[in-house]
């Protein structure tokens, strides 16, 4: 291996070092005002920056993703990505309890879900063990490398319900739309991707997505063989701009097993993830607009 090829895990090693050391430290109170004081302290900022490397929090998503670029090993389209959410998904993780309660509930209102971020259909094949006799159509969106990896898989297992989309577009019609552990990535705001498509979905069911009740920022996800940009969301404002998309809050609960640490950081700690089910209601969207409703439509 070359100097130049040894740079980069001997620098993740550094950085992962670093941040287990600040997480360990911060857990005493006379160590967490120090780090707080020097994390903005004129003239150790930026040193405290180089020793933490990608693992501080970001203004915007492209601010992350340009700072884990040299270290992202391929990113979402590594393979341990599908190799990890399959083996995870071989049984429902806790967080996928509330989703599964609700597509249980919807099943009869629902023949179409699109699954934005889907991986390889590991959500797929992990829930249709517990509705098997629904006729249901599932069509995951996701990267490139990861559906014609899914593909793949599919014709393997012989999975005929489970189809790929190469294109968002293709969620416009969709009864429900999941996402799950895949909000954060979206590049665009969901609210703006919802306007391109003809027909919204009635549901939309997202689970595993980090939000705050602060100001958003973006972070970096150190997976072990790859690494990924991530922008973790104001809650308020992201229902405000699924409101101003015309879709009502029908629930929300905490997926407790995923946390969002930035080593030293608590303002810009997630201590769980959360989950929304959202229901698109044409009252709503007219009440949103200031429009004039009739009681006969
Ligand atoms: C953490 S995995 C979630 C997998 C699965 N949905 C689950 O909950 O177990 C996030 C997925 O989002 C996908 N992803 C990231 N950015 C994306 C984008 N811009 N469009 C579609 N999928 C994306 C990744 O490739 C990855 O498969």
């Amino acid at each position: 291996m070359s100097a130049e090829a040894l740079k980069t895990p001997l620098r993740v090693r550094q950085v992962r070092f670093t941040g287990a050391a600040l997480n360990w430290l911060s857990r005493l109170a006379l160590a967490r005002r120090v780090i707080n004081a020097a994390r903005e302290a004129p003239g150790f900022r930026s040193l405290y920056r180089m020793a933490l490397g990608y693992q501080r929090s970001y203004r915007t998503l492209e601010e992350a993703e340009a700072a884990v670029s040299a270290y992202a090993q391929q990113g979402h389209q590594n393979p341990a990505n599908a190799d990890l959410h399959l083996t995870l998904n071989k049984r429902a993780r806790p967080s996928d309890y509330a989703a599964l309660f609700h597509l249980q509930r919807l099943l009869p209102n629902i023949r179409s879900i699109f699954d934005l971020g889907g991986n390889v259909g590991n959500l797929y094949y992990c829930y249709s063990d517990f509705f098997p006799d629904k006729d249901l159509a599932w069509t995951v969106h996701d990267l490139p490398e990861n559906i014609a990896r899914g593909r793949r898989l599919a014709q393997a297992r012989g999975a005929d319900r489970l189809s790929f989309a190469d294109t968002w577009r293709e969620a416009s019609g969709a009864d429900l739309l999941l996402i799950s552990g895949a909000l954060h990535y979206l590049k665009q705001p969901l609210a703006s991707m919802l306007s391109t498509l003809e027909d919204v979905p009635r549901y939309i069911l997202i689970n595993r997505t980090p939000v705050t009740d602060g100001p958003s920022f973006a972070a970096v996800q150190d997976s072990g063989s790859f690494r990924v940009a991530c922008l973790v969301r104001n809650r308020q404002e992201l229902l405000k701009e699924l409101e101003g998309a015309g879709y009502r809050l029908l629930d929300t609960w905490s997926a407790a097993e995923l946390t969002l640490q930035i080593p030293g950081d608590a303002d810009h700690t997630v201590p769980f993830y959360s989950g929304f089910l959202l229901e698109h209601d044409p009252v709503f969207v007219a009440t949103q607009s200031g429009q004039e409703i009739r009681a006969d439509g």
